[in-house]
């Protein structure tokens, strides 16, 4: 590989939050950027942005619930910049759905992005990965993987699928050489819990949130929760008796 081959990132979700800051850095630390969401008119923004900062980005439209759509979408991004060297999966939703107001079809839509979005993509950049025998998939969990919260039960199970799903293939792809990295943030201000009621611990803007996911990933991280002591507190409050945990949950 010659000495100024840069390395191509693709992101889902990265029209805003997470994945857009994600997307501006990787761009700034020369790495050429495929920016993949719904909106494209945000995008479009985005691309401009890295753009003007003579970065190289390509964007496209794209639905990760739907398989074809996401299979189309990773071509135009190897078309357009070459092969996918990292893979972050990082569009999620989150509907605040909890035991008062559940409802079966809402909770299928939060798996469909959270937990088919994410093996749509898989599907559709593993197999060039395993060609080429080098890659690295990244998905953006949550802490709320390791401890299911009152307020966002369905949530914090499609999370903890996710999870799970990338701690088997992360032994499965490691003699392929592919690596498999799971992030498992705490609250960052962004849209998605812009208008949450519920208490917001150890909070951090997404910027920050961006630069930490960015050095975890750099130094392939298989794990990588933060800020750590609200990972802390959830592995404390899953070994808790159910109204001890209730408790602290309600002081929180
Ligand atoms: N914010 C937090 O406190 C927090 C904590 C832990 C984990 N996370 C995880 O971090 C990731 C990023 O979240 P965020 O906080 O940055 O949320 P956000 O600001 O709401 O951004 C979500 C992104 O996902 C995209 N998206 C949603 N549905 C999509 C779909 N069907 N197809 C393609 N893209 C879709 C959105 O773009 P379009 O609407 O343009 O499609 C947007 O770019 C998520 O997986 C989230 O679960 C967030």
């Amino acid at each position: 590989m010659d000495s100024d081959y840069r390395k191509v990132v693709a992101i889902t979700g990265s029209s805003a939050g997470i994945g857009r800051d994600l997307a501006i850095l990787f761009a700034k630390r020369g790495y050429k950027v495929g920016l993949l969401a719904r909106r494209i008119e945000l995008l479009e923004q985005v691309r401009e942005e890295i753009v003007s900062k003579n970065g190289v980005a390509s964007i496209v439209e794209c639905d990760v619930a739907d398989k074809e759509v996401v299979k189309a979408a990773i071509k135009k991004i190897e078309a357009d910049l070459g092969c996918i060297d990292i893979f972050i999966a990082n569009a999620g939703v989150k509907n605040g759905m909890n035991s008062s107001n559940f409802h079966a079809g809402e909770a299928s839509n939060v798996f469909k992005v959270n937990v088919f979005g994410i093996l749509n993509c898989i599907d559709a950049v593993l197999p060039g990965m395993l060609n080429r025998r080098r890659g690295h998939i990244v998905g953006i969990s949550s802490v709320g993987a390791y401890f299911s919260v009152p307020q966002d039960p369905v949530y914090c199970a499609s999370k903890a699928a996710l999870s799970s799903l990338l701690e088997g293939m992360r032994i499965d792809l490691l003699p392929k050489n592919i690596l498999v990295s799971t992030i498992c943030p705490g609250f960052v201000k962004t849209e998605m819990i812009a208008n949450d009621k519920n208490p917001q611990p150890c909070m951090i803007e997404s910027d920050k949130a961006a630069r930490l996911i960015f050095k975890a990933i750099e130094k392939k991280k298989k794990v990588y929760n933060f800020p750590i002591r609200l990972y802390l507190l959830t592995v404390i409050l899953r070994c808790m008796p159910t109204r001890m945990a209730s408790k602290i949950l309600n002081a929180l």
